[in-house]
């Protein structure tokens, strides 16, 4: 099958390079000359795991290219996918439609033959509508249908998301298109993935209201993180206990500084804004965001107040060690990391800040000119008076906390991952503090 994907950046160039894997037949378009240029070099335009490897490979058998050519490249595509950016608007936080309108324009200014149109962008109930309404317009007479199929795809983790995923969402309303989006993910389909049509509008609401009740989920355990703090509970057991049972499930009841990064932050903005304008409030979801969005500068006063307590005084001054600057690991990705507002409050109170990621510091330098980034983590502790876990990248777990211990100015460790074991490190003489455990 023939699919173009229009918009070469996360989801576009992940999803692109899956489809071709399955056997597809993909040109991932995009506009920026220069990110196509590197493409066709092998130069991936961010970090994801595997990505590199899957591209070549399928570049490789002829069944993945790109061009910056959308004219061309849509013309005999039985699927044509919109993958393009739905990033906050500026001043009102809705999802801003613009270059997602623009691609269904250029679309309908060019296609000719009978095609499915997929959204994939993450859109607000109704878009379907819009995107169906100017390529009707622009192209009178034209066989297609809009449908909605949206990503669930973690950073990090996003070739095994897509290829094994927990479900497949199609909000189609006919038969038709359900039938091409059949072809589209036969090999999943094969592979016993759920394939859940429903209609377009239900669709696009499913990935808000998905995104949202993890970010829901999150808060919560964040909530009872501190709750836990202040009764001497810990929450890492509170988490088993509840996750167990099989109606809440264990999964994403981490504790930690707050949810950040491309979707979570957006989304749950984007989803208050429809409710608004529907007139119909989604009060939990509006805590969630609240809640997210104090807690990130809260961790800057748990460090504070870990120095105080280690006996060290005010922070102005002290030369905090950031380890991991990402929202998560295994990705470059800055947008809304909690690091972002932790190093701000720390910067407030006049501290020295001296910062290590292993991916993110050339995303993170602009955001953070005031931090010093340097090449390793036992470069980054040296001579520090308190070291902060930030982001759980698997090479801090295993880090020497003994030849760390040796570096440092003084053992203040605040874990905000909760990736190291209390007993372990307060008996190696750590003034240590995680989140939600005694
Ligand atoms: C998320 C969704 O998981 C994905 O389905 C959607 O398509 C895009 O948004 P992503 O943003 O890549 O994916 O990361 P995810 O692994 O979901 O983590 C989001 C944030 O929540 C991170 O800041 C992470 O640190 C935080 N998190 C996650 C927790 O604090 N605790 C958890 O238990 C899980």
């Amino acid at each position: 099958m023939k699919i173009a994907m229009v918009g070469s950046g996360y989801v576009g160039l992940v999803s692109g390079a899956c489809f071709a894997d399955f056997g597809h037949d993909v040109v991932c378009i995009d506009k920026d000359a220069s990110k196509i240029e590197r493409l066709h070099a092998g130069i991936m335009p961010i970090y994801e795991p595997g990505l590199a490897e899957l591209v070549d490979s399928n570049v490789r058998a002829g069944r993945l290219s790109f061009s910056t050519d959308l004219a061309s490249s849509i013309k005999d595509a039985q699927a044509i996918f919109i993958a393009v950016g739905t990033p906050s608007r500026r001043g009102d936080g809705h999802a801003d439609l613009s270059y997602v309108y623009a691609v269904a324009q250029e679309i309908a200014e060019n296609l000719s033959n009978p095609a499915v149109i997929v959204t994939k962008s993450t859109v607000p109930v109704g878009t379907g509508d819009e995107v169906e309404r100017i390529i009707r317009d622009g192209a009178p007479g034209l066989q297609f249908a809009v449908v909605s199929n949206p990503e669930f795809l973690r950073e990090g983790a996003a070739i095994g998301d897509f290829k094994r995923p927990d479900r497949i969402v199609v909000g189609a309303e006919g038969e038709w298109e359900r039938g091409v989006m059949t072809e589209v993910y036969r090999p999943l389909f094969l592979n016993k993935a759920p394939l859940l049509f429903t209609g377009r509008r239900s669709s696009e609401l499913i990935k808000y209201a998905a995104n949202a009740f993890l970010a829901t989920k999150i808060t919560f355990i964040n909530e009872m993180a501190d709750l836990c703090e202040k009764v001497g509970a810990d929450v890492q057991d509170v988490a088993r206990g509840i996750g167990l049972d099989n109606r809440i499930g264990s999964k994403f009841l981490h504790a930690g500084p707050g949810y950040g990064g491309s979707c979570f932050p957006k989304d749950t903005l984007a989803l208050l804004k429809t409710a608004e304008d529907y007139a119909s409030p989604v009060r939990i979801v509006e805590a969630v965001v609240r809640v997210n969005d104090s807690r990130k500068r809260a961790m800057g006063r748990k460090v504070i107040e870990a120095i105080a307590e280690a006996g060290g005084g005010e922070p102005r001054g002290k030369k905090i060690a950031l380890l991991g600057l990402t929202f998560k690991p295994n990705t470059d990705d800055m947008r809304d990391a909690p690091s972002i507002a932790i190093v701000q409050a720390l910067l407030d109170v006049g501290a020295e800040l001296v910062a290590y990621d292993p991916e993110g510091m050339e995303a993170a330098a602009p955001l953070m000119p005031e931090v010093t980034m340097v090449k390793s983590a036992y470069e980054a502790v040296t001579g520090a008076d308190a070291v902060v876990l930030v982001t759980e990248w698997d090479a801090f777990r295993g880090i020497d906390l003994e030849r760390v211990g040796q570096l440092v100015n003084s053992r203040v460790l605040v874990d905000l991952r909760n990736v190291y074991d209390p007993a372990e490190v307060r008996a190696a003489g750590w003034h240590y503090s995680s989140v939600g455990r005694k």
